[in-house]
C-alpha cells in the first residue's frame, strides 16, 4: 500500500481558525465533516452533481466535494453551522422555517449556502434568478416551490434589515 505523507491545512471556518493534518487527497467536505466534526455539510453523491456539500469559500458558493482541503489552505470557509443560531436564525434559515422550504432536509444545508451566496450577489432576485442561482443544488422532495418562497422571504428580511447577505455569524460547532 502506498503511504501518503500528511500535510498541514489551516482554514478559518465559521470565523474560527482550524488546523489539521490531512492526506493531500483529502476533499474539503471530508475535512469539514471528519476532521472538524461539521456534519451539517452533507454528501449526497459521488459525481459532483447534487450540491448538498455546498459551502462558502472566500464568500463564493462551491461544492466542497470538488475542492481539495489543501487547495483551500488559508481560505475562509462558511458552513451551515456558521449561519445563525437557534435563538437568532439567519434570514435564509428563517425563510426555510417560515415557508416550509424543506421536507427530508438532506439538501437543505447546501441550498441555504447557495441562497446566501445568491443574495449577496443579487439582494433582490426575481423568481427566475432564484431558480437559476440554486440550480447547482438538487432537491428530490420539495419541487422547489417553497424553496423559492423561502429565499424570497429571506431577501425581504435582509432588505428590511439593510445588510444584504452579510449576516454570516462567526460561530462554530457541529450538527
Ligand atoms: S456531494 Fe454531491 S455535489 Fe458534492
Ligand atoms: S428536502 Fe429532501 S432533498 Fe431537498
Amino acid at each position: 500500500m502506498v503511504k501518503h505523507s500528511k500535510v498541514t491545512v489551516t482554514l478559518t471556518v465559521n470565523g474560527v481558525q482550524r488546523t489539521a493534518e490531512v492526506e493531500p487527497r483529502t476533499l474539503l467536505v471530508h475535512f469539514l465533516r471528519d476532521e472538524l466534526g461539521l456534519t451539517g455539510t452533507h454528501i449526497g453523491c459521488d459525481t459532483s452533481q447534487c450540491g448538498a456539500c455546498t459551502v462558502l469559500l472566500n464568500g463564493d458558493a462551491v461544492k466542497s466535494c470538488t475542492v481539495l482541503a489543501v487547495q483551500a489552505d488559508g481560505a475562509e470557509v462558511t458552513t451551515v453551522e456558521g449561519l445563525g443560531t437557534l435563538e437568532a436564525l439567519h434570514p435564509v434559515q428563517a425563510g426555510f422555517w417560515e415557508k416550509h422550504g424543506l421536507q427530508c432536509g438532506f439538501c437543505t444545508p447546501g441550498v441555504m449556502m447557495a441562497a446566501v451566496a445568491l443574495l449577496k450577489q443579487n439582494p433582490n432576485p426575481t423568481e427566475e434568478e432564484i431558480r437559476e442561482g440554486l440550480e447547482g443544488v438538487l432537491c428530490r422532495c420539495t419541487g422547489y416551490q417553497n424553496i423559492v418562497r423561502a429565499v424570497q422571504y429571506a431577501a425581504q428580511q435582509l432588505a428590511s434589515e439593510g445588510e444584504p447577505g452579510e449576516q454570516v455569524a462567526a460561530t462554530g460547532g457541529g450538527a
